[in-house]
């Protein structure tokens, strides 16, 4: 499926790497036609027939050599300048510019945290359209990849060194990001949704997101609230305005207002988020997020608080 994304660009550097694919793909088309006609033309005209004489034995031909060496060689050379070109479209610019976004692969979600505003979130990259954005990609424990077909080129996540990226939308919407290098057991659930909003919205969701939720003090979310400090999710998960402090799993502040659990492995529905808690393995079955056999009311008891971090 994202491989035709590649050719839907919403971004400067997306267009280059589509334009360059197609490029290249007329250029292996004419060659293609030209070897099969050849072929074609040789088996039809030259194949033994009744009664013909031996054919005539020849052996090398330098002027045949030279074209088939000089003529690869210029055609690889034309690729490899266009090549050259489009990776200078994407590259970052010397020029000192700060990134604002971090993206760390983790196995197996993201970890994103807006470096000026100190927002963190995980697997919902939110972005300002119409300008581009420098995303500095790091990796927790082993390679990732990071990939926006239709608004970017990959950029490989390394563990203890940093890369780095621009990414841009020209129009707001939703675009589906994944891990493009094999990672282990859940690469495949490794996606991210990116979500383009005009300026004015962006910041607004990022106003929203700065905001620390209230600790909810009756009823079931009270309870989960309590559950949630009294078991060992704390020892994973942080929630700003309470004791959860770790940044093994992700962040869970604003769970609520996120859109995909399980870095896109299903919908952030209360009852998916239930079957989540309650057996981690029937949604992502090598998931790092442990079973920890909770009774119905437990699992419901959390999910009301759950629901309260938005
Ligand atoms: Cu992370 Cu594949």
């Amino acid at each position: 499926m994202t491989g035709v994304l590649t050719l839907q660009p919403f971004s400067p550097e997306a267009s280059s790497i589509a334009h360059l694919f197609i490029a290249v793909l007329f250029v292996m088309l004419a060659i293609f036609l030209l070897v099969s006609t050849i072929v074609i033309v040789a088996l039809v005209r030259y194949r033994d027939r009744e009664g013909a004489p031996e054919a005539r034995q020849e052996f090398g031909s330098k002027r045949l050599e030279v074209a088939w060496t000089v003529g690869p060689i210029v055609i690889l050379a034309l690729l490899f300048g266009f090549m050259i070109h489009t990776i200078q479209v994407a590259d970052p610019p010397l020029s000192g510019e700060k990134p604002e976004i971090r993206v760390v692969g983790h196995q197996w979600w993201w970890e994103i945290d807006y470096l000026q505003s100190g927002v963190v979130t995980a697997n919902e990259l939110h972005i300002p359209t119409g300008r581009p954005i420098l995303i500095d990609i790091e990796a927790a424990d082993v390679i990732h990849d990071f990939w926006v077909p239709e608004l970017g080129r990959k950029i490989d996540a390394v563990p203890g060194h940093p890369n780095h990226v621009w990414i841009s939308a020209s129009k707001a919407g939703d675009y589906v990001g994944e891990c493009a290098e094999f990672c282990g057991d859940e690469h495949a659930w490794m996606r991210m949704l990116v979500v383009a909003q005009a300026p004015a919205a962006f910041d607004s969701w990022q106003q929203e997101q700065l905001k620390v939720p209230a600790v909810p003090s009756a009823g079931e979310a009270a309870k989960g609230a309590k559950l949630f400090s009294d078991q060992t999710c704390v020892n994973c998960h942080a929630v700003t305005g309470t004791v959860a402090n770790q940044r093994i799993g992700p962040d869970l502040t604003h769970l609520a207002d996120r859109r995909i659990l399980a870095a896109g492995a299903a919908e952030n529905t209360p009852a998916n988020l239930f079957r989540w808690l309650k057996d981690p393995n029937s949604i992502k079955p090598q998931t790092h997020m442990p079973n920890f056999q909770l009774t119905d009311d437990q699992a419901h008891a959390l999910v009301a608080y759950m629901e309260t971090l938005r």
